[in-house]
């Protein structure tokens, strides 16, 4: 009987060689982020307990009915793979008492595991940087982080690529009204409504606002609005924050529908999207959640923040062709020539010693000199560094250019280290703009 191959889960990608510099690099660029705004990293558990979610992102929520990767582990205790990052950092933030009489800056990056039907910019494990601010009341914190947000755009040359939608969702009580009034002006036109907005109405009818059904879109345009239920404090809190944005010359549009999938929020709620993704076009969300501590059983904490999916920002880069040019991960392949023993093996370890910045292969491997220099190629290096029985015997290196029409030069061991030749090259740096340049990835070789 023959054995299939092993192959990836549905919905969980592998990412290879040619793509993880550009995922670093984009990293890179992210944390950077984070510290020139002077948010702190936190890192927890990808599994917490299923009741965290349930009770943090709400039952009736598509994620928490649908989508969780939930199992009970071998003591009968149901965990869940994180469908989201911020329930367990508010968890963590409680359990360690970080929100005690202080405000702070938290940002998390990682794997978030929902069970969705893939399809591109959709996946079944997907990456999020997830940044959270605890203990700031005013909207001026949700202006910071939206501007955080434009500057990473600005950084990437995607300015033109993203729109911010822009909505408040009041207090729970607020919500709480304006959902019964919705509920009902929904039942009173359910025949008219798309199956799943019809089992909506009893789960979570806010979120039959979201429908992508034409018809159902069409009678929503005479739905209660969400604006008119506002109390007046989430009123003065969400024009506080236009007026901070307009003041900063960022555009938005006012979105009465955008509601959010996750039943956490409060007051404002934002999202940034693209055209040049399909379906998939929110490439960054979030907003306030004031209510989540006391929802899992703590004391009131305000907090604010969003989250910022890799996969669809990589998309959008590479559909925006703004990739980085990246340098090569190489800068020297020692090549030896014939059968040194451990020589060259030894050699390339004292070479790695004497310039702690060199980026050097070894080609291993055995094969004819041709196959070895092909292998050096490869490699993206810029120059081969050759020893045979002579280099050997007179304690040289023969240093060939791979990669520009020049000679090849015979040194001395010292002369080698003290040389610039082995100085690496600049890799491009995260921080400064002009590193991302409009082009195509030179990713592999
Ligand atoms: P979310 O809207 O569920 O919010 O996800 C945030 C971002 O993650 C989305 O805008 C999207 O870019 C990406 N994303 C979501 N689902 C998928 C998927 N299946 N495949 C690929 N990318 C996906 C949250 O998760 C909140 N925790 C955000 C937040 C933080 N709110 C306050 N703090």
């Amino acid at each position: 009987m023959s054995v299939l191959p092993p192959r990836a889960v549905r919905g969980m990608s592998d990412i290879l060689p040619d793509k993880t510099r550009l995922w670093s690099w984009l990293e890179g660029q992210l944390r950077q982020l984070m510290s020139r705004y002077s948010y702190a990293e936190i890192r927890t558990p990808l599994l917490e307990s299923t009741r965290l979610f349930a009770r943090g992102i709400g039952a009736g929520t598509d994620v928490v009915e649908k989508e969780m990767y939930s199992f009970s582990d071998r003591s009968g205790d149901s965990l869940t793979l994180r469908p989201e990052a911020t329930a367990g950092c508010v968890r963590a933030g409680m359990e360690h008492g970080l929100f005690h009489n202080r405000q702070e800056r938290l940002w998390s990056y990682g794997p978030m595991f929902r069970y969705e039907r893939p399809q591109k910019g959709r996946y079944r494990q997907f990456h999020q940087l997830s940044v959270e601010a605890f203990g700031m009341e005013g909207p001026d914190i949700d202006a910071e982080q939206i501007l955080m947000t434009r500057s990473l755009w600005q950084q990437l040359g995607l300015t033109p690529y993203v729109q911010l939608e822009l909505n408040s969702l009041g207090t729970a009580q607020a919500r709480a009204a304006y959902r019964d009034t919705l509920k009902t002006w929904l039942e009173q036109r359910q025949d008219a409504l798309d199956e799943d907005s019809r089992r909506r109405i009893h789960t979570n009818p806010m979120r039959v606002l979201d429908s992508k059904d034409p018809a159902t879109r069409a009678l929503l345009t005479d739905a209660p609005q969400l604006p008119a239920f506002l109390d007046g404090p989430s009123r003065e809190h969400f024009e506080q924050l236009c007026a901070s944005l307009d003041e900063a010359g960022v555009s938005y549009t006012l979105n009465p529908a955008l509601v959010r999938g996750l039943d956490y929020y409060s007051r404002t709620v934002f999202e940034w999207t693209t055209t040049e993704l399909g379906a998939q076009g929110a490439v960054c969300s979030g907003g306030r959640y004031d209510g989540l501590t006391t929802q899992l059983g703590g004391k009131p904490v305000t907090a604010c923040g969003f989250a910022l999916g890799m996969e669809r920002l990589v998309l959008l880069l590479e559909s925006c062709q703004r990739l980085p040019e990246l340098a090569a991960e190489v800068d020297a392949a020692l090549v030896s020539c014939g059968d040194l023993g451990s020589y060259s093996l030894l050699l390339a370890d004292k070479l790695r010693a004497a310039c702690p910045g060199l980026r050097l292969q070894l080609i291993c491997g055995g094969g004819s000199i041709k196959s070895r220099m092909k292998r050096a190629d490869r490699s993206g290096a810029r120059l081969a560094l050759l020893v045979g029985e002579s280099e050997k015997e007179q304690g040289t290196v023969t240093v060939k250019f791979l990669r520009e029409e020049r000679d090849q030069l015979q040194l001395s061991f010292d002369d080698l280290v003290s040389s610039d030749l082995l100085a690496s090259e600049p890799l491009a740096d995260p921080g400064s703009p002009g590193a991302v340049k409009t082009g195509k990835y030179s990713g592999s070789h």
